[in-house]
């Protein structure tokens, strides 16, 4: 697929809280090429789950705008194609893993044997057969993550954005995400995530931003950026100013 899977052009999100505005993101541009996967990195509290929440169409900018696959976010036609993993995803408790997967194929309109072969084929890769027809109530936290991931696949959207999607997971776990992302990548999907894990994000994308306090610090490949630091870690923490906070 050829084009932008995501494009934000001065992208301002300001918001009014007890204690007076908080400029979440103050003027960001951005560009995430069709069929790449795009890190999204920043320290807590950066702006990377607004910037998020403004692509879902959640929040509106205060100034400046998105669009995805060259339409608006604003127009439902754009989020159509998205798929998202909540940074605190919430699952149907009292389904099964397969039901709720089954659940999402029929809001999509999939066909019963397409739903049926869908959800084998994701509760397979996320290593959750064993669990498929336990309720979700039952799960592990890394469980429920999978379970939501899987959910998020059910409809093959051509752009994920996935806000933090090895959270809570353990290294197995951590590399069937990894493993699964690069499968996305071959078929030609956008991905769009957040993470935390720094050697991962290493491994996996082809381009990164990093944010810092609503502003873009550092973008490019993470070979290119990484440089004399030698590590995505250590240039994070001296492009955000962080590594003051922990000393030499
Ligand atoms: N609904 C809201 N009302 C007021 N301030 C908010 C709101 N949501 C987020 N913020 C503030 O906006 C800033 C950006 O928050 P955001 O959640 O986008 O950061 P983040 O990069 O996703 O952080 P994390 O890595 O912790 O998930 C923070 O200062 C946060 O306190
Ligand atoms: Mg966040």
């Amino acid at each position: 697929m050829k084009g932008n899977g995501i494009e934000m052009r001065g992208l301002t999100v300001t918001y009014a809280s007890r204690m007076g505005t908080v400029n979440a993101l103050s003027g960001i541009n951005l560009t995430v090429p069709s069929g790449s996967v795009f890190g999204f990195l920043g320290p807590n509290g950066a702006g990377k789950t607004t910037a998020m929440h403004v692509l879902l169409g959640f929040i509106t900018p205060t100034s400046g705008h998105a669009s995805i696959f060259g339409e608006d976010v604003q127009g439902s036609i754009a989020r159509q194609r998205i798929g998202y993993l909540p940074e605190h995803p919430i699952a149907y408790r009292f389904l099964t893993g397969r039901e709720y997967l089954q659940m999402a194929g029929s809001l999509f309109l999939l066909e019963p044997t397409q739903i049926k072969s869908r959800a084998k084929l994701l509760l397979g890769q996320l290593d959750l057969i064993d669990a498929a027809d336990r309720r979700i109530s039952t799960y592990s936290r890394g469980m429920m993550q999978r379970i939501c991931l899987a959910h998020t696949l059910m409809s093959d959207p051509d752009l994920l954005i996935l806000d933090e999607p090895t959270g809570g997971l353990d290294p197995s776990g951590r590399m069937k995400i990894r493993m699964m992302i690069n499968d996305l990548r071959t078929r030609g999907k956008t991905i769009f995530f957040s993470s935390h894990e720094l050697s991962e994000v290493e491994l996996m994308c082809d381009s990164v931003a990093i944010l810092a306090d609503g502003e873009i610090v550092a973008e490019g490949k993470p070979a290119a950026l990484v440089g004399e630091d030698k590590s995505l870690e250590r240039y994070f923490l001296r492009v955000t100013g962080t590594e003051k906070e922990i000393g030499p």
